[in-house]
């Protein structure tokens, strides 16, 4: 492995970003102010885990990154409309994402929904348009997949967990299931599809990476309920201590924020291990260490 990992960050962050800003309308095109919208809730923000998770799958089979490069940025395009969704009064009424106001503040709510509506349906036109495979089936699996992750069994499912679950005392069962859903589920298809873009794996290597990617799924929530009782708006670049402020059920209101930490860290080591079962894993595990010991 020759570049530093980050460096291996920026190159993929930098990758993305210009494969988003060529594939997402210009704001010149009718309707602007929906495709300026769009432009705002995906360009220039976010640690964007999602792609850098499906990048270093692909790496572990052998994948041509031209073509994990359409996967993660298919996820990307699900998970910013999850947030533009996630910001609105309707849900957690939030006013700041990714240091800048949310989408419905800068535009309006209508147009923060479409642009939802619309992120998604890109998101599937490019897991369409692009040979990610050289099966068919494959990719019709893939495509599968991806609208698995992200529908009523997937992220949307946990979302309406999520907001049934304001103000109730909930079982640590139950939160867990809420978290595999609503945040779980669009982390995991991240490293399956950066993976499939690739060599067929093993049944025993796609089962290891599959826990593994479990394991990050849940801890990626675990950090952010923490981050979200400790951190400061300033370095979140999105509201802080609003979980308690809207009496959500999290890790922290369940467990204490000392035992979430536990948790998390005990998600990683048994990340560590189902990686530690598969060869050639150091990019995963470094893309490991930085959702767990990140800052924001
Ligand atoms: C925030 O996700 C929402 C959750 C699913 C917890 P990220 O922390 O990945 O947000 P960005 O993309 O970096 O802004
Ligand atoms: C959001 O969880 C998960 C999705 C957007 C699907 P949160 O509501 O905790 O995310 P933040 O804290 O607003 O980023
Ligand atoms: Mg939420
Ligand atoms: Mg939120
Ligand atoms: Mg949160």
């Amino acid at each position: 492995m020759s570049v530093s990992f980050q460096e291996w960050v920026k190159n993929c962050q930098h990758r993305l970003e210009l494969f988003l800003e060529e594939r997402l309308p210009v704001d010149k095109t009718v309707p602007e102010r929906l495709h300026d919208a769009m432009r705002y809730a995906v360009l220039g923000g976010g640690k964007r885990i999602r792609p850098l998770l499906a990048f270093a799958a692909g790496e572990l089979s052998g994948a041509d990154s031209s073509r994990v490069k359409i996967v993660a940025a298919a996820v990307e395009l699900i998970h910013a409309y999850s947030l533009v969704h996630d910001d609105l009064p309707c849900m957690d009424d939030d006013v700041l994402r990714r240091g800048k106001p949310t989408c419905h503040i800068q535009y309006d709510e209508a147009t923060a929904l479409l642009v939802g509506d619309s992120l998604q349906s890109l998101a599937f036109q490019l897991m369409a348009e692009f040979p990610l495979t050289d099966s068919p089936n494959n990719q019709l699996e893939m495509i599968k997949q991806l609208a698995q992750a992200s529908g009523s069994r997937g992220m949307a499912g946990g979302q309406a967990i999520d907001l049934a679950s304001v103000g109730k005392s909930i079982t640590l069962p139950e939160l867990e299931l809420m978290h595999i859903h609503k945040t779980g589920a669009l982390i995991r298809v991240a490293v399956m599809l950066g993976a499939h873009c690739g060599d067929q794996l093993s049944s025993h290597d796609l089962s290891r990476l599959d826990h593994f990617a479990k394991c990050i799924g849940l801890a990626f929530q675990v950090v952010d309920d923490i981050l979200d009782s400790e951190a400061t708006t300033a370095t979140l670049g999105k509201t802080a201590g609003k979980d308690a402020q809207q009496n959500k059920p999290t890790y922290v209101s369940i467990l204490g924020v000392k035992h979430a930490r536990e948790l998390a860290v005990s998600l990683q080591q048994d990340a560590y291990k189902a990686l530690s079962e598969i060869k050639s894993t150091q990019r995963l595990l470094q893309v490991t260490d930085f959702i767990i010991q990140r800052h924001f």
